[in-house]
């Protein structure tokens, strides 16, 4: 099924669904010779979990690397990742199959498919995929770091609750001690506040996360329908819920006089680099040797508590619906990780395009 798979070089492709076997992903073009240690996967797909906030669904997300390695370096063979759906109970969505849930995918999936998709948790379309894409994009974050560049995402808006001041590298690294992955502990508390106000108002809330790359040097993209923002953009827009992708100084950016968007050049150490960030790292859709700064915006997680109208497609008569299925308040703090795979896995697919990473690592 085309859609399913993203990259050149780099080609990971999804499966799977919410309440099937499993989700998981393959990867192609993976260059050999990368340690590549099943812990280190698996801490990565575990940042996916949380305890105290969202979903009551408990998942193990175990791992299973099932090729594309050998006595723990990777082959240059497609390397196949399983995870199995273990906790499954689809009861509610058999009540509530002929009606839509309003701001989910559900409808539009009806008619996509004839009918024929699997809409138990959303099937495809469910946030579960994303499990299989944290998987690959700890991958390409092994990759990324052979090359010494790092991705690190954070939450930097939840509901109301925004974090206005600059986050340094170091601070990044606090991301997940927070739960809702703010480096800002105070802010962090509030953040959490607000998602339970939501919840206890059978509500749901959204919010902003920010990804950072650093370590990427300049001139990596290719020209105008690959260039590196409408690649990163893409594939940040495919992550479910996203609503809106923004570079550097973003939206923000249509407001300032040119003098004041520009990033004049100096010399630092021996390189010629921007003096300031507005473009957050991409110029002509090329890196510029500046962290990458990219802002990713979260609707509120569609399935809410409280009635709502839709409609019953067998009888085509408008129905209240009131959902009984599991859902998270705010999908923001779960997203974090998916944020920095997605992004991960774009980089390492134009570093490899761009012979920064070889296809065989000594
Ligand atoms: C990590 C993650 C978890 C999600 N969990 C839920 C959830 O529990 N309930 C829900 O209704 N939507 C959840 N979503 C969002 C839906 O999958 C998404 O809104 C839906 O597929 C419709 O797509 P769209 O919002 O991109 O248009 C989640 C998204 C992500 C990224």
């Amino acid at each position: 099924m085309p859609g399913n798979s993203i990259g050149r070089a780099f080609v990971v492709t999804l499966f799977g669904e919410s309440h099937g076997t499993c989700v998981g992903c393959l990867i192609d073009g993976c260059p050999s010779g990368l340690e590549m240690k099943a812990d280190e996967i698996q801490e990565f797909v575990d940042k996916r979990q949380l305890n105290v906030l969202g979903t009551t669904r408990r998942e193990p997300d175990k791992v299973e690397v099932m090729s594309g390695t050998f006595r723990g370096f990777t082959t240059g063979a497609p390397i196949c990742m399983l995870i199995w759906n273990r906790d499954v109970d689809s009861t509610p969505y058999e009540e509530m199959k002929a009606v839509p849930r309003p701001g989910h995918a559900d409808y539009a999936a009806n008619a996509r498919y004839g009918g024929f998709n699997d809409y138990r948790g959303g099937g495809m379309f469910s946030g579960r995929i994303t499990a299989g894409l944290v998987a690959a994009g700890g991958v390409s974050k092994l990759l990324l770091r052979r090359m010494g560049a790092e991705v690190h995402a954070h939450t930097v808006r939840i509901g109301s609750v925004s974090l206005s001041r600059e986050v340094s590298v170091e601070d990044l690294k606090l991301a997940y001690d927070s739960i809702v992955r703010c480096v800002d502990p105070v802010i962090s508390e509030k953040m959490v506040e607000e998602v339970r106000r939501a919840e206890s108002e059978g509500d749901s809330v959204g919010g902003i996360i920010e990804v950072i790359a650093t370590g990427i040097p300049p001139g990596v993209g290719d020209p105008i329908f690959e260039s590196l923002d409408s690649e990163l953009a893409k594939a940040l827009m495919s992550i479910p819920a996203v609503k809106g992708v923004e570079f550097g100084e973003g939206f923000g950016a249509a407001g300032l006089r040119g003098s004041e968007n520009n990033d004049p050049y100096g010399i630092v150490g021996d390189k010629v680099l921007p003096l300031t960030n507005k473009a957050g790292g991409i110029l002509g859709g090329l890196s510029t040797g500046m962290p990458i700064v990219v802002r990713v915006a979260f609707k509120p997680t569609p399935s809410i508590g409280r009635t709502q109208r839709s409609v019953d497609l067998r009888s085509k008569k408008e129905v209240e619906m009131k959902l009984k299925g599991r859902f998270d308040p705010c999908v923001v703090p779960r997203a974090v990780p998916v944020v920095e795979a997605m992004c991960s896995l774009v980089l390492a697919d134009q570093c490899i395009r761009g012979g920064l990473i070889p296809r065989v690592l000594s």
